[in-house]
């Protein structure tokens, strides 16, 4: 799938909503296995960037490539079936079903739009697939509980194993730690990187939290504005005078 170990090029991507640039002229390239991070003040384009790169919003100019290949302009289901799957930075999973089905409904999905449905009434089992992410993410004790009953840290775990199901290759995350506390957001760092490194994924994050960021990150992009104006290994970024003013603001008035 990697063409030179490359597994996703965003190309000079502009994405303007009216009058506003939201994104100008952004270019990143993702490796295999890696976990890259966005980070940036509020409304910097993060959001927009990973709605661009997973066909939510087209580019308003430039181009995304997915293991050499464009897909910009593809629509959402077409992207996620070649293997990019996101989490939402707003919790996103079906209330009102068990967590168990949840689950299933996410992976029979990927299974029906790969052609391996037989017919309407044989739906492709599953099962092990969802049991398997259950435990890695430890939700089994809760699979028939209903997903709105979940604590919030649960739910944004689910949420992961929605994504998950669909198996993709690349996961974008968008602020995975988002509302959870201090204790459960370092469990959750350790967890995501874990899984990631276990099944061979490349993470694409957004996340909020510096000292998660420094700690899961192999290499992090800062976007401004719409702009990005840094890029590099954690210790580069900490040290960068452009990101400190970017995110503490001019150092004097
Ligand atoms: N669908 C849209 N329509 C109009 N404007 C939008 C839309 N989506 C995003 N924007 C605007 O684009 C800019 C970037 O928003 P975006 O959500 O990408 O920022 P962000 O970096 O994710 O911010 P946050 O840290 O608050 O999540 C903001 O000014 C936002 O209001
Ligand atoms: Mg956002």
């Amino acid at each position: 799938m990697a063409r030179d170990g490359v597994v996703l090029e965003v190309d000079a991507v502009s994405r303007s909503f009216g009058a506003l640039a939201a994104l100008t002229e952004v270019s990143l390239t993702v490796r295999e296995g890696e976990v890259f991070s966005v980070i940036g003040p509020n409304g910097a384009g993060k959001s927009t960037l990973f709605n661009v790169v997973t066909g939510i919003h087209a580019p308003t100019a430039g181009r995304v490539r997915f293991g050499g290949r464009e897909i910009s302009g593809l629509a959402p289901e077409a992207i996620n079936r070649l293997g990019i799957a996101k989490t939402f930075q707003i919790t996103n999973i079906f209330p009102e079903i068990s967590v168990f089905e949840n689950v299933r409904v996410a992976a029979q999905s990927r299974a029906r739009e790969s052609g391996r449905l037989p017919s309407l009434w044989r739906l492709p089992d599953v099962g092990d697939a969802v049991t398997d992410l259950l435990t890695a993410f430890g939700l089994t004790d809760k699979r028939d509980e209903l997903a709105e009953n979940l604590s919030h840290g649960e739910q944004r775990y689910l949420e992961i194993c929605l994504a998950l199901a669909t198996e993709p290759t690349l996961l974008l995350l968008d602020e995975p730690t988002a509302g959870m506390t201090p204790g459960e957001t370092k469990a959750a760092t350790a967890l995501i990187r874990q899984i990631a490194s276990a099944r061979g994924l490349t993470l694409l994050l957004i996340e909020h939290d510096m000292s998660v960021v420094m700690g899961i990150s192999d290499r992090i992009a800062v976007l401004h504005f719409g702009e990005k104006i840094a890029e590099g290994r954690p210790e580069e970024i900490r040290s960068d005078p452009r990101v400190i003013e970017a995110y503490l603001g001019p150092a004097e008035e």
